[in-house]
């Protein structure tokens, strides 16, 4: 799945300058991308605008399967977010389910796939355990299972790595770019994340700059 942006402008209600201006992105179906740039200037708001949680005040974005035919990206799309949210008393297997049933998994489909994803973020064992009892870096893991366990073809995921060691942030990339043909937004700070990408874009002064670019 591609994933399209033009000129898009975003300002904070309230706000006295705008986030993003003349943003433009284009990303080609199954490509690793990396978005870095300082605290506060824009990344979330950027995935927040591409994955529908926020509307632009100006601008388009769209998502273009292998067909040419346009979809609205949120339909198309999982998220690791930010600020992980766990609901606490429920287990761990039911957390990562519900990213299965996003993509319409009946209940036996959804408790395979929860249970692989979380057998590749090495939380197999803590399945049945309440989420509530989970330290950071493992809510953050349970976190990136539930975004696996959907075969949506886009994925977003903002920071995902920011409370794991580096051993643990290799496995976990290898996991996020497992499936070959998902296209991979991913936001970070960890510049030997970022390198791991096809293709490098550092957000500043509101518009995105490609900084580097391998072979995807
Ligand atoms: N809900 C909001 N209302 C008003 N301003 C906001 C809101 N959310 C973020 N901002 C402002 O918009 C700017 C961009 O914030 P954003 O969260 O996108 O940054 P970021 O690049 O993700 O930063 P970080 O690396 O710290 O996560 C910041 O100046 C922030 O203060
Ligand atoms: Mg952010």
């Amino acid at each position: 799945m591609r994933l399209v942006a033009e000129q898009l402008r975003f300002r904070y209600p309230h706000g006295d300058q705008d986030v993003l201006a003349a943003l433009t992105l284009d990303i080609a179906s199954g490509v690793r991308a990396a978005i870095i740039g300082p605290s506060g200037s824009g990344k979330t708001t950027l995935l927040s605008l591409l994955g529908g949680l926020l509307a632009p005040q100006q601008g388009a974005f769209h998502a273009v399967d292998a067909n040419g035919q346009r979809h609205v990206p949120r339909n198309v799309s999982t998220w690791v977010l930010q600020t992980v949210s766990l609901l606490p008393e429920r287990t761990v297997l039911d957390n990562t389910k519900l990213g299965a049933f996003l993509d319409g998994a009946s209940s036996s489909e959804a408790d395979a796939r929860a249970r692989r994803a979380l057998g590749a973020m090495g939380l197999d064992h803590r399945a049945d355990e309440p989420a509530r009892v989970l330290s950071g870096g493992e809510a953050q893991r349970v976190a990136i299972a539930r975004a696996l366990s959907s075969n949506r073809p886009l994925l977003f995921a903002d920071e995902p790595t920011n409370q794991l060691d580096a051993a643990t942030t290799d496995h976990v990339l290898d996991a996020l770019f497992a499936a070959a043909n998902r296209t991979v937004v991913l936001v970070t700070h960890d510049e030997a994340a970022a390198a791991r990408c096809d293709v490098v874009y550092r957000l500043k002064d509101g518009g995105l700059v490609m900084t580097s670019a391998g072979s995807p």
